[in-house]
């Protein structure tokens, strides 16, 4: 395992006291459908919604291990939790970070790391999910702005988000040389905010459609040239994949640890059933494959926080760390049995919340392409 540094063990200690003090007394509210709006506002005051930003942009100036720490301890608590602040971070400000003009940064960047801004990120469109390339979302020139026309679906945090980073078309024909990145502010008009999804987990998190109706965008808010989106789409999504191996990690280290307690105290045959060597071996399966998710994402994380290349381990964690959170998850539920079925416990609710995460950010199928291709 990478040895962490006193700073990142500090951080760590903070998130698991945050993350018990804090999220998980709103948990159930969370499972009602409600947004976590005010765990958001003590979040963005302790630092935790600007972790990887420089100081000089009013983040908290740690390195990208410390965030991931974050995201993985926050999930084991919260996967609801751990997709908003994974989006807000990796997709939501990273983009304006790293290929915004200064300008930009100065006035997206602080509001979006202290937390006065929450932000998300519309890639996918009803016809264009895996073939991102294949977006039809125009973006028309018209003097010093753009026109922005197309719908968005799927959007982590829409709704509740303050600045969109937006991919459309400046040119159809070019494929995926001619998608163009913009910021998108919600106040703009012709910006709206259509369906809430109903899904089958992270009930508190919000996945909603966006229309885009001639909305106008300053050029000043246009990321990178027209032509360079797709690669700041795949770039930034390299980084977020990370995130959300650690939020897979987070899910499937808490199903183990319910399902290891639980074994030990539920008897059956005169024993606890974690010495029923059926259950033993089961346990050994899930801590074995909880470990591997371990050092796949920490190992990423370690590339990035010191500007190595990780495109492929990225990858490899995402892939592995969400089948292995969607594995435990089933098991913990075998190991409970019959409550585990119920909503008395939460290995349900892990369950639910693993299945997206070999979908988003990339399905498992793309990783598979995206890791043959490093290849
Ligand atoms: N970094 C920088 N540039 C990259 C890149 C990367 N990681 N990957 C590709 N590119 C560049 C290529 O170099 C190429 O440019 P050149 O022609 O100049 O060399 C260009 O982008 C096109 O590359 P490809 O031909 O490989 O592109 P493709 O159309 O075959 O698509 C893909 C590749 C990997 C399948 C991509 O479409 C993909 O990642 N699809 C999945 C989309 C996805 O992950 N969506 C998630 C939505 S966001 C979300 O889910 C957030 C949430 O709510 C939780």
């Amino acid at each position: 395992m990478i040895p962490l540094t006193e700073e990142q063990k500090m951080m760590q200690a903070m998130v698991r006291d945050f993350a018990s003090n804090e999220i998980e007394p709103f948990v159930e509210k969370m499972e009602q459908g409600e947004f976590p709006r005010e765990v958001l506002k003590k979040m963005g005051a302790l630092g935790l919604l600007g972790i990887p930003i420089s100081e000089e942009y009013g983040g908290s100036g740690m390195d990208f291990l410390s965030y991931i720490i974050a995201i993985h301890e926050i999930s084991k608590v919260s996967a609801t939790m751990g997709v908003i602040l994974s989006v807000h971070t990796s997709v939501g400000t990273n983009p304006i970070l790293y290929f915004g003009t200064e300008e930009q940064k100065k006035k997206y960047i602080p509001k979006l790391a202290t937390g006065e801004y929450l932000g998300a990120f519309c890639l996918t469109e009803p016809q264009a999910g895996s073939d991102a390339a294949s977006l039809k979302t125009r973006a028309t020139k018209d003097g010093n702005t753009y026109l922005l026309n197309g719908s968005k679906v799927f959007i982590t945090n829409g709704g509740e988000a303050d600045t969109y980073i937006v991919f459309a078309t400046t040119n159809l024909e070019l494929g995926s040389k001619g998608v163009t990145a913009f910021i998108v502010e919600k106040d703009m008009p012709g910006f709206h905010v259509g369906k809430d999804e109903k899904k089958m987990g992270l009930y508190g998190s919000r996945t909603v459609q966006i229309t885009l109706e001639d909305v106008r965008v300053p050029i000043e808010n246009r990321l990178g040239d027209e032509g360079e989106g797709f690669k700041i789409a795949m770039a930034n999504l390299d980084v977020g994949r990370i995130g959300i191996a650690a939020q897979s990690l987070g899910i499937a280290e808490a199903a183990l640890m319910k399902a290891t307690e639980y074994a030990e105290e539920r008897h059956q045959f005169g024993k606890p059933i974690s010495k029923q060597q059926g259950i033993a071996f089961k346990l050994a399966d899930m801590a074995t494959s909880v470990e591997a998710a371990k050092l796949l994402t920490y190992q990423a994380a370690y590339l990035r926080a010191n500007n190595l290349p990780c495109g492929k381990q990225a990858s490899m964690a995402k892939l592995f760390a969400s089948q292995t959170a969607m594995q435990v998850a089933t098991e913990a539920i075998q190991v409970l049995g019959g409550y585990g079925y119920t909503k008395d416990y939460p290995v349900e609710r892990y369950f639910r919340d693993a299945k997206v995460c070999e979908i988003y950010e990339g399905t498992s199928e793309i990783q598979r392409i995206v890791i043959s291709k490093h290849l």
